[in-house]
């Protein structure tokens, strides 16, 4: 009984261990990441020699082209632009709206996410695992915060563009964008799954697809 009641108090301790931390904890000072490395681990081999270089990105410094479908454009400054961001458990990124763009309902599996709003304003939300949505409009200075896992958006409902700063809890936050995950997966998800899940008919399904047809 008490050896069953110490492996469920550890089972629980271990559980809020994975579920209560973002990224892995350091081992080391740095372990900037070394993609000419063929080893494959959870996350990147480490260099031998780094730089300054390793830790800096200019890369947010300008807007993003906001000129495609979407009117918005997300620029990351993860650990793929930033080696020596392995193993530390943050990334940035920068969002451009354009008026009218939508950063269109998508999740992060492996982080929560902050924005900081450089200018304009948006409409953005998150939707909880019981279907209610957490809405708030933000502007210029203020924060929102979308937590990790859960369904969200930004929309620019104002006349002129608008910009954030993201941060999150995860070197590589992952992005999975609902309309592309269901409708552009290759190979693609059946239709006779979709028309299930959405209650529509095939032909609904398929033009939906269409629209997630890269342009050759
Ligand atoms: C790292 O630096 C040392 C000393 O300069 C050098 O001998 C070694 O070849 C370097 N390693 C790599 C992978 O560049
Ligand atoms: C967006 O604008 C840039 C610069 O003006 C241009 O080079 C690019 O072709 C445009 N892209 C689209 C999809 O229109």
């Amino acid at each position: 009984m008490a050896a069953k009641v110490a492996l469920l108090s550890l089972t629980f301790c271990v559980a809020f261990l994975a579920t209560g931390s973002a990224d892995p904890d350091l081992l080391q000072d740095v372990c900037v990441a070394d993609f000419a490395s063929g080893v494959k681990v959870n996350g990147f081999t480490c260099k031998e020699n780094i730089t300054a270089d390793d830790f800096f990105f200019a890369g947010l410094a300008k807007p993003g082209l906001t000129n495609n479908t979407f009117g918005s454009l997300v620029t990351a400054a993860n650990v793929q632009k930033i080696p020596g961001l392995n193993t530390l458990g943050v990334s940035m990124a920068r969002i451009d709206y354009a008026p009218g763009g939508l950063n269109p309902p998508h999740t992060h599996p492996r982080a929560t996410e902050m924005v900081f709003v450089l200018e304009g304003q948006l409409d953005v939300g998150f939707i909880t695992t019981t279907n209610v949505l957490i809405p708030k409009t933000i502007k210029a200075g203020e924060i929102f915060t979308f937590p990790k896992g859960l369904v969200h958006f930004q929309k620019n409902n104002g006349q002129v563009p608008a910009a954030v700063i993201a941060a999150f809890g995860s070197q590589l936050a992952g992005t999975q964008s609902i309309g592309a995950t269901l409708f552009a997966a290759q190979p693609p998800v059946p239709d006779n799954v979709l028309t299930k899940a959405f209650q529509v008919g095939t032909k609904e399904v398929q033009k939906i697809k269409s629209r997630f047809t890269p342009k050759k």
